[in-house]
């Protein structure tokens, strides 16, 4: 008997590249709810987590080079799905520019092509000194913890930005500094978007303050095949902050990726 199959080989792989100055456990709703249904792979850029953290300036070349790595370390040779939450997303436009033939799909979460301003990112170096003498980087978390989330999410949850409070708390200052001076040097990647052909989604918080819907719109009509979806009740980390909502846009995309790959096989 030669039995009719389906093969679902050719399903996603997932990677999900976190947030500065957060870690992969920013994707903890979306490894248990997607994790069952795809391959969710969630590195911890270096720098945080528990990656290392080198000296000096983390260019978002380098951190995408790291994740290239770390796929041929799992000799994951099919292209992925790559998804990006800020400076995460940073890192997956400079990957999928840069290694085009390794990525199917785009996911970029709350995030901009654009560079930093000059003024935006001296700021950044005076952060990135202040912390570096400080020792510490908990002043400028509890500066940023506001704008992260949104209004939803500190009034209504604020046990769960206590628990990404401590995530933050335990990137190391060289972590903070290092991801500080790459973000101010990145490369404007908004010319590159044309020549991104790879279904995208974009996803933003409705609360997002920092990337908010309006930059997300922009990014997602400048991208041939991008859509946009807006996660309601939530602020800068929507992934964390409404995850339900965030877990079905992304299983729709990844389901409609996947549709025509996987093949229905009658017997021969
Ligand atoms: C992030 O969430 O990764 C940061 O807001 C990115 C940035 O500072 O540009």
């Amino acid at each position: 008997m030669r039995l009719a199959y389906s093969d679902t080989r050719h399903a996603s792989i997932l990677v999900l590249l976190h947030g500065f100055p957060l870690s992969r456990e920013m994707w903890v709703e979306q490894l248990a709810s997607i994790g069952p249904l795809y391959r969710v792979i969630a590195p911890d850029l270096r720098g945080h987590g528990q990656s290392e953290s080198p000296s000096g300036a983390y260019t978002m070349e380098e951190m995408a080079d790291d994740v290239v790595e770390l796929l041929d370390r799992l000799e994951i040779k099919q292209p992925i799905v790559l998804g990006g939450l800020s400076m995460g997303g940073y890192v997956a436009l400079s990957l999928v520019v840069r290694y085009p033939q390794r990525v199917r799909g785009l996911i970029l979460c709350d995030t901009r092509a654009a560079a930093d301003t000059p003024e935006a990112a001296k700021g950044r170096e005076e952060t990135a000194r202040h912390v570096l003498q400080a020792g510490s980087g908990r002043s400028m978390i509890e500066t940023m913890v506001p704008r992260l989330f949104g209004k939803t999410t500190r009034e209504k949850h604020p046990q769960r930005v206590e628990v990404m409070l401590a995530v933050m708390e335990r990137t190391s200052p060289q972590g903070i500094a290092g991801a500080l001076r790459g973000m101010a040097i990145r490369t404007d990647r908004r010319g590159d978007l044309k020549r991104i052909t790879v279904p995208t989604l974009v996803l933003v918080g409705e609360e997002d303050v920092i990337s908010p819907p309006a930059e997300a719109r922009e990014l997602a009509a400048s991208i041939p095949n991008a859509r946009l979806e807006i996660i309601p009740a939530a602020g800068h980390l929507a992934p964390y902050e409404n995850p339900a909502a965030t877990n079905d846009a992304i299983v729709r995309y990844l389901h409609h990726l996947d549709w025509p790959a996987i093949p229905l096989r009658a017997p021969s």
